[in-house]
């Protein structure tokens, strides 16, 4: 529980966990709105919807839609994805759905981070075979230096190192993704 005396509280606790920050709070507010002012440019006129990968693209997202000035709609998909350690690389299940039909619109794919591609390159594929007016890509992080699958991302926010961030929509097991900014986290905070 947040208290009243020291409002702050849970999210320094949450701090302590944090050994570097790699962007900062302002930095991407000031990205997603240049990204917001770019998809305003690019998309007027034409009534895009925003499709998000939950949940890691619930902050970008809240932020994004607020910096876009044209009409736009917003909606979700969920997926759950093995990683290339597991062995099934590449297997991606929808596990929500768009809730409206894609066929004629145009489309932006809005992604937290990509890292291996894999995810996004199966999403890719799948949005595309709705036959959407047009499909572009607008992710935030990318970790170029680890793609396996190549993927289009038309809109970028960040290049990212070949490390393992939290905050501002990114987890390490659900937690971190309320913090405003991007960091690495201490080896002890794993450990908990
Ligand atoms: P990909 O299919 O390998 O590109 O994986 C993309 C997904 O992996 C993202 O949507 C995140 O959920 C997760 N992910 C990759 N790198 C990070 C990270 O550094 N922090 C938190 N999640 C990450």
């Amino acid at each position: 529980m947040i208290s009243k005396s020291n409002p702050d509280h849970e999210i320094s606790h949450l701090t302590q966990d944090i050994c570097e920050v790699i962007l900062t709070s302002q930095e991407i507010q000031s990205r997603v709105q240049e990204l917001g002012t770019l998809l305003s440019r690019d998309y007027a006129g034409k009534d895009p919807v925003l499709v998000g990968v939950l949940k890691g693209v619930l902050v970008f997202m809240a932020d994004l839609v607020r910096a876009i000035s044209i009409p736009v709609s917003v909606d979700f998909m969920a997926v759950s994805s093995y990683g290339p350690t597991s062995g099934r690389q590449g297997v991606v299940r929808i596990t929500k759905d768009l809730d409206e039909s894609i066929m004629g619109r145009h489309v932006i794919l809005v992604e937290d981070i990509v890292d291996t591609g894999l995810t996004l390159g199966y999403l890719v594929k799948n949005l595309q075979a709705r036959n959407p007016a047009s499909l572009s890509v607008c992710a935030l992080f990318d970790k170029k230096v680890r793609r396996l699958v190549d993927v289009d991302i038309a809109y970028r926010g960040f290049e990212l190192p070949d490390r393992f961030v939290v905050g501002y929509g990114l987890d390490y097991g659900e937690r971190y993704r309320n913090l405003p900014f991007v960091g690495i986290m201490t080896p002890e905070a794993y450990e908990r």
